[in-house]
C-alpha cells in the first residue's frame, strides 16, 4: 500500500470508487487527518480529464457550507492527480448495507440538509449530477456533507469513460441526464428523491437488469407507492413523487424550494403522525377569538357610596337633642340674670 503522497501520510484505505481510491492520511505540515481521492489514472495521457479534474476541484474548493464536504486541495504527483479533502467518518450506504432503512423522519433530516447544500452550490452555478448514498457522507453529529461536487462532469472528459456524454450512476440518474441533453438543478432533486426513496423502504424504485432496462424506466414508469406498513406521511411521499417526475419543469422550482417542502413535513402537518392513524382526531375546543392586543388594564373599581338613611336620621336626632339643651341652658342662664 501507499506509504505517503506529497505531504500526506496515509493512514488506510477507505474504499475504492469509480473513479479512484479514497485513503485516510494524515497532512504532515498541518498535522490534521484528511481524506485523499487517488485518482487511479494517470493524467499524462489524458490532458483533457486532467483540466476537467482541475476544474472541477476549483470550483468545488469555493463552496462553503456546513452541509458539504470541504476540498482543501488539488494535487498531482507522478502523474497521478488526487484531491484533499475534509474527512468525515461515516456516509449513507454504509449505514443502509445489508437492506437496512432508516426512519422516514431520519431520512427527510437527511433530505433536507441535503437539499440545502444543493442550494448552495446551484446558487454558484455549480450543479453536482452525482447524487447517491456514497456522495452524502455523514458527520460524527450526523449532519450530512455532501462530497464530489461536478466530479462526474469531470469524468466525462476522461478518455476511459465508458459512458460518454453521460455521467451519473445509473439507479439515480434522472432522464434529462441519460438523455445527454442540457441538465440544471433540477437533476439533483432527481437524484436526491431516488435516495429518499431507497432510504425509506430498503430499496431504490427503479431495478433493471439492464441499462437499457433502467433507462426505460426512468424514463416511463410510475415510481412505485410507498408500503403503507412503513407509515410514511403522505406528505412525505408526494414530496419524493414529485422530486421525481420525469420531467424537470414539473419537479420543484429550486432546492431550496424543496428544502422548505421537507422542512415543511418535519415540523408541519407530517409530525402530526403518520397516515395510517386510525384514531379519531382529537377534539378541537371551538376556536376562542385572540384579541389583537390585550385589553388596557382598568384599576379596579370602586363600589359606588350608597346613601345610608338610617345612620343620618340617627345623627340629625342626635343634633337636634343637643342643640335643644344647649338652647335649655341658656335661656334658664338669661332667666336667671335677668331675675
Ligand atoms: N471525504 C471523505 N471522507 C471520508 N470518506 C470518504 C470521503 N470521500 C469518500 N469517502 C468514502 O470513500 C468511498 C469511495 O468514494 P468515491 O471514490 O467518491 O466513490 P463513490 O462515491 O462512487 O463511492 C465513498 O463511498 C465513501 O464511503
Ligand atoms: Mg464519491
Amino acid at each position: 500500500m501507499l506509504q505517503r503522497i506529497g505531504r500526506y501520510e496515509i493512514l488506510d484505505r477507505v474504499a475504492s470508487g469509480g473513479q479512484g481510491t479514497v485513503y485516510r492520511a494524515r497532512d504532515t505540515v498541518l498535522d490534521r487527518v484528511v481524506a485523499l481521492k487517488v485518482i487511479n489514472q494517470n493524467i499524462e495521457d489524458d490532458p483533457a480529464y486532467l483540466e476537467a479534474l482541475q476544474r472541477e476541484a476549483r470550483l468545488a474548493a469555493r463552496l462553503d457550507h456546513p452541509n458539504i464536504t470541504r476540498v482543501h486541495d488539488f494535487q498531482v504527483e507522478d502523474g497521478i492527480p488526487y484531491i484533499v479533502m475534509e474527512f468525515i467518518p461515516d456516509a449513507l450506504d454504509r449505514q443502509l448495507r445489508g437492506n437496512q432503512r432508516l426512519p422516514w423522519r431520519r431520512a427527510v433530516e437527511i433530505g433536507l440538509q441535503t437539499s440545502r447544500a444543493l442550494q448552495h452550490a446551484h446558487e454558484q452555478g455549480v450543479v453536482h449530477r452525482d447524487i447517491k448514498p456514497q456522495n452524502i457522507l455523514l458527520r460524527e453529529t450526523g449532519a450530512a456533507a455532501v462530497s464530489d461536487f461536478g466530479i462526474a462532469r469531470a469524468f466525462v472528459s476522461s478518455t476511459r469513460s465508458q459512458t460518454a456524454g453521460v455521467m451519473g450512476t445509473p439507479a439515480y440518474m434522472a432522464p434529462e441526464q441519460w438523455a445527454g441533453g442540457a441538465v440544471d438543478g433540477r437533476l439533483d432533486q432527481y437524484g436526491l428523491g431516488i435516495v429518499l426513496y431507497e432510504v425509506i423502504t430498503g430499496s431504490p424504485p427503479f431495478q433493471g437488469d439492464s441499462m437499457e432496462a433502467l433507462y426505460v424506466q426512468h424514463r416511463e414508469a410510475p415510481v412505485p407507492p410507498i408500503s403503507n406498513s412503513l407509515q410514511v406521511p403522505d406528505e412525505v411521499e408526494s414530496i419524493i413523487r414529485k422530486t421525481l417526475e420525469k420531467s424537470p419543469g414539473d419537479r420543484y422550482g429550486s432546492a431550496s424550494e424543496l428544502a422548505d417542502a421537507l422542512e415543511g413535513a418535519l415540523t408541519g402537518g407530517a409530525a402530526q403522525g403518520p397516515r395510517t392513524e386510525v384514531s379519531p382526531p382529537p377534539r378541537r375546543e371551538p376556536p376562542r377569538p385572540e384579541p389583537a392586543a390585550a385589553p388596557p388594564a382598568r384599576p379596579p373599581r370602586s363600589r359606588p357610596q350608597e346613601p345610608d338613611f338610617g345612620g343620618s336620621l340617627l345623627i340629625m336626632m342626635v343634633s337636634i337633642v343637643v342643640i335643644a339643651v344647649v338652647l335649655a341652658i341658656v335661656m334658664a342662664a338669661a332667666a336667671a340674670v335677668a331675675g
